[in-house]
């Protein structure tokens, strides 16, 4: 007998606005109805500079538009460009790598740890060359990489690391915030992630006060303001608007009570798949997980059936909608075009065929977690059946 379908949705923003951050975007919009209204970012900006660098564990925090963006600037502040080598994860979002090879540099990829799935620093230190000019680990998920076995390695080879942050707004390594660690940090305020400025936007955190100023520049057309404006380098405009700025604070002050509820959820969640075994489950879900995404593997080597059965299946007969973080970024069409090196990533090539982000967000009923386990377990059971007849 099947259960009543009770469909879950991968719901990006799920709930997250509330009435404060509400009354803070129409109190900027109020204020442009007067004559003397405008949207000139300040003082929102620095506030929400300030308040981000502080959170994170950083001297300085630069808005921009998107993690996308916050990666390109860091590229063009350490001068990548051609001939040099970029070294990355494969288990990530596209613009991890595009970053390096939008300036004309090699992307090289590097395998990740089977047990977190964050780049893993000895798989790195394997493709160090004399042209490797960065570095960029994912805190995937949310779960904070090896941080000290990068600093260890950056300073060994004198390689700046640059840490794409888009999933870790709120993760800590051994208790401390993440943000001023490496080079940089990049983190992404897009819609799904835990916390948004009205769908798009992210920042740049850093300790170093020069490579901040060279961010800020190329985010703001080259400007350097003063008796008279000046502009010293190449720049563009991805600053972020008065209104996002505004959210950002207002999203910003509920952020641990956000991490919170994810961490309870997660953590039911582990507990509810524990004794599944056809699912290798995340590796830690402890206080320190930024919880962005509950990512659970389909163990392919157990069972005869694929990733992409299981999730037709739980869409089709229980109404649970999934998705993927990642496929392989190789995977993708433009890297027919791009100069890059795959070699030797067994895990992560593993690893893209497997991973199934389950919908659990802030206010994600905890029925609905009871739920995600019948469905996984009938399906998986059903999968199974089909597959020995
Ligand atoms: C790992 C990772 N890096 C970068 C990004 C890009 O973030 P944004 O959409 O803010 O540019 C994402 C977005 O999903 C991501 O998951």
């Amino acid at each position: 007998m099947t259960m009543p379908k009770r469909p879950i949705r991968f719901a990006t923003l799920g709930g997250l606005f509330e009435q404060d951050d509400v009354d803070a975007v129409t109190k900027v919009l109020m204020a442009a109805t007067e004559p003397s209204g405008d949207f000139f970012p300040l003082p929102e900006e620095a506030d929400f500079q300030q308040a981000f660098a502080r959170h994170e564990g950083a001297s300085a925090a630069v808005m921009v538009n998107s993690c996308g963006t916050a990666l390109d600037l860091c590229m063009m502040a350490l001068n990548i460009g051609a001939g040099d080598e970029v070294i990355v994860p494969p288990l990530t979002f596209v613009c991890t790598a595009t970053c390096a090879a939008a300036r004309g540099a090699k992307v090289v990829f590097a395998d990740v740890d089977p047990a977190t799935l964050c780049l893993s620093p000895t798989a790195v230190r394997e493709k160090i060359t004399h042209r490797t000019k960065a570095i960029i680990p994912v805190h995937f998920a949310g779960l904070a990489c090896d941080v000290r076995e990068f600093e260890r390695l950056s300073s060994q080879y004198g390689i700046p690391v640059i840490y794409d942050a888009a999933h870790a707004v709120g993760t800590r390594f051994e208790g401390q915030p993440i943000g001023g660690c490496g080079q940089a940090s990049c983190y992404s305020f897009q819609s799904n992630k835990n916390f948004t400025t009205l769908g798009e936007g992210g920042a740049v955190t850093t300790n170093d006060k020069a490579f901040a100023e060279a961010v800020r520049q190329k985010k703001t057309f080259g400007f350097v303001y003063g008796p008279k404006l000046g502009v010293v380098t190449i720049g563009f405009n991805y600053r972020m608007t008065k209104p996002q700025l505004a959210v950002g604070l207002t999203q910003l002050a509920k952020i641990d009570r956000t991490i919170a509820w994810r961490l309870e959820r997660f953590q039911r969640m582990q507990e509810l798949l524990i004794d599944v075994e056809e699912l290798i489950l995340p590796a830690s879900i402890a206080p320190g997980h930024g919880c962005h995404l509950y990512v659970v593997r389909l163990n392919t080597e157990r069972v005869g059936f694929g990733r992409e059965q299981l999730r037709e299946t739980l869409k089709e007969q229980f109404g649970v909608q999934t998705t993927v973080h990642y496929p392989a970024v190789w995977s993708w069409e433009a890297f027919e075009a791009i100069d890059h090196d795959r070699s030797a990533c067994p895990v992560a090539e593993r690893a893209c065929q497997e991973v199934i982000s389950l919908p659990i967000f802030p206010k994600t009923p905890f029925e609905d977690l009871d739920y995600l386990r019948t469905a996984l377990v009938e399906s998986i059971h059903t999968l199974k059946r089909k597959g020995s007849q």
